[in-house]
């Protein structure tokens, strides 16, 4: 008995670890004051020097030294941020390949900087055979943030390793190197890189199910999907159905998914790190968005609709990644979902909805849906968990590409504290936003029929101010991050797929309103 207990006792274990530990990554970090025994590939961090030639790195011999010294000559290497070479079979080192990687001006280094770096060596590394990687930061500034830097880059590595493999029937191998970061504080080093860590598994998360087909990913497989990466965790999921969704009034949400064999859900997280009133994330979860019978007529657009969800996404990986963080935080993700497709039984231009606030809301566009199920989702936010502040993500509109591009999202809130702390949090992820005025645009949501419409111009602030109907007197911002989702040819570093945008955003921003806020 005893012993089958044991047994079932490790087995759970071994279920819950395996859960609960993401095998995205391959590669390993281990942060160290000395080098490993063996490595075969050696890297140093070399910043921007103020004469012309950069200092030489402590590696290898003085045979060594020479040589790298004279291929920054050939190369007429500067350090400049991203630059970079390498030395095969470099002289006195058993290392088969030898790189510098410039970091620009090192006392200005931030921390999307030293992201880029890593990023820039992973994909180095990534077509190259190295199992074992020393990487040497000595010339870096031995300063308050050195340790932090070095994790920066680790963690820009990382995000840089994610691949979006499912579907491949014979997916390359992922990279697999050991890192060694050479530190004089690996502790400090480590500390930070486990909270980066914990965040970067919230991008993939993201990612993954932003990047998930608009058939494999629909409403109850993208609640499932979130439930078995984030239960474990310790983050309470609470899922309700179409019918649940109707019986509470949400009448915006349910219509979306009219057309659809896949009715809406709505899923809810809370991760309660601390017994304050929550902080409430809303995201938009749309798992396809075929415009409904205002269909959408670009293919290319149309196409782009598997990542209408990755608001929702940009909610459910700042909930993984405090939870991870196990963070003395109380937040709560909100993801309203839904497939906007088009059938005999689909919502019609012209229809009248009741929102579950009481507003009633003329279909002027349907495929102006996002708002909708927001609408919903903001209204359950305030009335189920009276947070202190909400927050919304969504891949609202067309107007915001337009306006921003893809660099920024847009931002909007009446409260410029609230505005300033999530341009803050852009700063620093460098998921940037800008501001947009909410006001006076009240007017052009006007309805004739109904209390307002889903539609007006200018399109992203109709969208921003339809919302905040929704928000009552509960501090609300909205992100309107359009075109954010999406890595696209001219995207640095060059990757593929979806960005997971919001998710670094968010989480920075859940910390700096949770420090401004704290009694
Ligand atoms: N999901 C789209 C917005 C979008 C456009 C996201 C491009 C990402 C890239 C949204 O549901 C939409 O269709 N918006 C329309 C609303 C309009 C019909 C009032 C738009 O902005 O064009
Ligand atoms: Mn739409
Ligand atoms: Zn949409």
């Amino acid at each position: 008995m005893k012993t089958m207990l044991r047994y079932s006792a490790a087995v759970g274990l071994l279920l819950v670890a395996f859960v609960a530990q993401a095998d995205y990554l391959q590669t390993q970090n281990l942060f160290s004051a000395t080098p490993p025994a063996e490595a075969d590939t050696v890297v140093v961090l070399v910043p921007l020097s103020t004469d012309s030639s950069p200092a030489a790195p402590a590696v290898g011999s003085a045979e060594t030294v020479a040589q790298f010294q004279r291929a920054v000559e050939a190369q007429a290497f500067t350090g400049a941020l991203g630059e970079q070479f390498e030395v095969l079979a470099p002289a006195g080192m058993n290392a088969k390949r030898l790189i510098a990687l410039g970091v620009g001006d090192g006392a200005a280094l931030q921390r999307a900087d030293a992201e880029s770096v890593g990023a820039a060596l992973a994909l180095h590394l990534a077509t190259r055979p190295s199992s074992t990687v020393a990487v040497n930061t000595g010339l870096l500034p031995q300063n308050d943030s050195h340790s932090a830097l070095v994790a920066a880059v680790a963690h820009g590595a990382d995000l840089a390793n994610y691949r979006f493999d499912r579907y491949k029937s014979a997916p390359e191998p992922r990279p697999a190197q050991t890192y060694h970061w050479l530190v004089s504080d690996p502790q400090a080093a480590e500390a930070r890189y486990a909270q980066l860590r914990a965040l970067a598994e919230g991008v993939f998360t993201a990612r993954e199910l932003t990047n998930l087909p608009g058939s494999d990913g629909y409403p109850a497989a993208f609640a499932d999907h979130v439930r078995q990466r984030l239960e474990p965790l310790g983050i309470t999921i609470t899922v309700l159905t179409p019918k649940q969704i109707l019986q509470e009034g949400m009448e915006a949400l349910y219509g979306v998914s009219r057309g659809s064999q896949h009715g809406s859900h709505l899923l809810i997280a809370q991760w309660r790190g601390s017994k304050d009133a929550p902080i409430a994330l809303v995201g938009k979860g749309i798992t396809f968005d075929s415009g409904g019978y205002n269909l959408k007529l670009d293919a290319e657009s149309l196409l782009a609709m598997t990542g209408d969800k990755a608001g929702a996404a940009a909610v459910a990986g700042p909930l993984e990644a405090r939870a991870r963080q196990r963070a003395p935080v109380n937040v709560v993700g909100i993801m309203p979902l839904s497939q906007n497709a088009v059938s005999g039984t689909a919502q019609l231009p012209g229809d009248v909805v009741t929102s579950a606030s009481g507003i009633t809301i003329e279909i002027a566009n349907t495929d102006a849906e996002g708002r909708l199920v927001l609408a919903d989702g903001i209204w359950y936010a305030r009335e189920k968990f009276k947070p202190r502040v909400i927050a919304d993500i969504a891949t609202l509109t067309g107007s915001k590409v337009r306006a921003l591009g893809r660099d920024y999202a847009a931002v909007f809130s009446t409260d410029d504290a609230l505005v300033d702390s999530v341009t803050q949090a852009g700063e620093l992820t460098r998921e940037r936003v800008w501001r947009l005025p909410l006001g006076p645009y009240e007017k052009i949501i006007e309805s004739t029929v109904a209390d307002i419409r889903n539609t007006g111009s200018p399109g992203a602030q109709a969208g921003a101010v339809f919302l905040q109907q929704f928000a009552g007197d509960t501090p609300w911002v909205h992100v309107d991050m359009a075109g954010n989702g999406r890595y696209d040819a001219t995207s640095k570093p060059p990757l593929t797929g979806a960005t997971g945008y919001g998710v670094r955003l968010l989480t920075e921003w859940v910390t700096l309103y949770a420090n401004s806020t704290a009694e």
